[in-house]
C-alpha cells in the first residue's frame, strides 16, 4: 500500500507499535503532521481490511485506536515506492472480558488477549507477512495463540491459525469470539488474564 509521503520516516522500524497515542518510536511523530500521516495510513489500513472481510464498516481507525487500549502493529517493506517505503498490513490485539464457554458447557468469565483486526495487502497474502506480524505480537506480549481469543475470524485467518500454530480443535461459543481446546487446558485450569 503507497501513500504520497515517506512510510520509512514515519515508521523507522520494518514493525512498529502504535497504540491509543499513534506513538511510533519515531521522533517526528511529536510533530502534528506525522500524526495526521499515521491516523492516514491507519485509517486506509483499517478500510482495506473491512472491505477484504466484507464488513460493513471499519473495525479499525485512527479514532478508534486514541480512544482503545489496544495494540497495532503495522508492517512495512522499506524498498518499495521509490525508496519511500510501502505499507504491508497490520494486527491489531486488545484484552476483552469475555463470558465463554468451557468443554463441559460451563461459563468461564476470562480476560483474554484477543486478535481484533488483522490484514495483509491482497498482492501481499501468502508470502509469510502475516507470520512475521504475528510471531512479533507474540513476543511483544509474551503471548501463547492458545491462550488467546479470535474476533470472528475470516476463513482465511483459521487456516492460518491451523497452519502455523496448529489451531484446528474450536470449542464452540455463542458469541463471535473463537477458541481452541488449549485456552483452557492452561495447567491449573486457571481463567487466562491479561498480565499487560
Ligand atoms: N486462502 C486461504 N488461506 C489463506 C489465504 C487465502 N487466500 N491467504 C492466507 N491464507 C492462510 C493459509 O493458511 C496460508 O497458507 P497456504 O498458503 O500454505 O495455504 C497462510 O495463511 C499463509 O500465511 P502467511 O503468508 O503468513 O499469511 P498472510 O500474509 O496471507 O496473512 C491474513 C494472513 C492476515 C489472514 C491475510 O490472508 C489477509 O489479510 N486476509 C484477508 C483479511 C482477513 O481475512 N483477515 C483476518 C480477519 S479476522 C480477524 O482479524 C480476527
Amino acid at each position: 500500500m503507497e501513500f504520497p509521503f515517506d512510510i520509512n520516516n514515519l515508521f523507522p522500524e520494518r514493525i512498529s507499535t502504535l497504540d491509543r497515542n499513534l506513538g511510533s518510536g519515531c521522533e517526528a511523530s511529536r510533530r502534528p503532521e506525522p500524526q495526521d500521516q499515521i491516523a492516514t495510513v491507519i485509517n486506509e489500513l483499517g478500510r482495506a481490511s473491512a472491505q477484504a472481510q466484507q464488513l460493513a464498516a471499519p473495525i479499525t481507525s485512527a479514532s478508534k485506536l486514541r480512544y482503545s487500549n489496544h495494540h497495532l502493529f503495522l508492517l512495512k517493506e522499506g524498498e518499495g515506492n521509490g525508496g519511500r517505503g510501502v505499507v504491508v498490513g497490520f494486527l491489531k490485539v486488545g484484552c476483552k472480558k469475555l463470558c465463554l464457554l468451557d468443554r463441559r458447557d460451563a461459563h468461564v468469565e476470562a480476560e483474554p488477549l484477543c486478535v481484533l483486526d488483522f490484514y495483509v495487502t491482497d498482492a501481499m497474502q501468502r508470502h509469510g507477512y502475516g507470520l512475521e506480524l504475528f510471531d512479533f505480537m507474540l513476543r511483544h506480549r509474551q503471548a501463547e495463540p492458545a491462550l488467546m481469543a479470535y474476533d470472528r475470524p475470516s476463513a482465511k485467518f483459521l487456516s492460518f491459525l491451523a497452519k502455523h500454530y496448529s489451531q484446528t480443535e474450536r470449542v464452540p461459543q455463542v458469541n463471535n469470539f473463537v477458541v481452541f481446546c488449549g485456552f483452557f487446558l492452561n495447567g491449573q485450569g486457571k481463567v487466562n488474564l491479561c498480565t499487560k
